[in-house]
């Protein structure tokens, strides 16, 4: 998909896992984020004639990392990772920070702290491309799993990216739209812009096509989980209108966490 400076390639790996290689046009420079494995992400490479430059990591778990060793064996690639995962990652190259940005190409990208799912997780937001790399943070209709930091942390980490122009579109690391959406009617069935965008998510599904990317605008109508501040998800979780967000926002991920 061309999308701005950048070309994005969606790329299935392992069971339910999406890695992304991107390329700056103008530049012809290349980068791959997340690679959970080496050899899809080969083959998508081959296919389209491009030379990676950059590997990208959001964090250190495996599904993302898992091809990084495999690629470096065929080509010569700097590795970028966020400096608190980036200890668990062997032989990152350049460690970045919330706030920092760098370039791939001459494509702009700005580094997003949004810790929680590890303690280290960033986001990786390309303005000229309108696109944010989320890994396991904010996802279609869903968010990561809390592993390393509390309610709170991960609340804040998806406010963040809730500022972030509506245009922009999201491309997580797991292809979770289905079960994100049954979750998300469970708990906001009065929501009628989450039930159109339902039908559209069944669809992409059965035709066995990803979720990805989803547009920042719906996730913020849609999403139940950057939706904690809103009335209606704070009563489907039993709490009043004026709860701390943070506490709605726990409850609903530990709903999910059992769903
Ligand atoms: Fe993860």
């Amino acid at each position: 998909v061309s999308m701005g400076n950048l070309e994005i390639e969606v790329v299935p790996v392992l069971r339910d896992n999406y890695a992304y290689v991107v390329r700056h046009r103008a530049t012809n420079t290349c980068a791959i984020i997340d690679p959970g494995a080496a050899n899809p992400v080969m083959e998508a490479l081959d296919r389209l004639h491009w030379t990676p430059k950059y590997i990208i990591c959001t964090h250190y778990h495996h599904d993302q990392i898992g091809g990084v060793i495999g690629l470096r064996k065929r080509f010569e690639i700097r590795l970028i990772a966020p400096e608190v995962d980036g200890e668990k990652i062997p032989g990152v190259d350049v460690k970045v920070r919330d706030g920092q940005s760098f370039e791939i190409g001459d494509a702009q990208a700005r580094v997003i702290g949004v810790l929680g799912h590890t303690e280290g997780h960033v986001a990786y937001w390309f303005p000229g491309a309108k696109a944010l790399f989320s890994g396991d943070s904010l996802m279609t209709l869903g968010c990561g799993r809390v592993h390393e930091g509390t309610s709170k942390t991960m609340w804040n980490s998806l406010l963040k990216m809730r500022e972030l122009p509506p245009e922009t579109n999201v491309y997580c690391a797991h292809e979770h739209g289905q079960t994100n959406l049954q979750f998300a009617r469970a708990m906001d069935p009065d929501n009628e812009a989450l039930q159109k965008r339902g039908e559209y998510i069944m669809e992409r599904r059965q035709l066995n096509l990803p979720t990805v990317p989803s547009l920042l605008g719906d996730e913020i109508t849609t999403n139940p989980f950057l939706r904690a501040d809103v009335e209606e998800l704070q009563r489907a979780v039993k709490l009043d209108g004026d709860a701390p967000p943070s506490k709605a926002f726990g409850r609903l991920r530990k709903r999910r966490d059992n769903y």
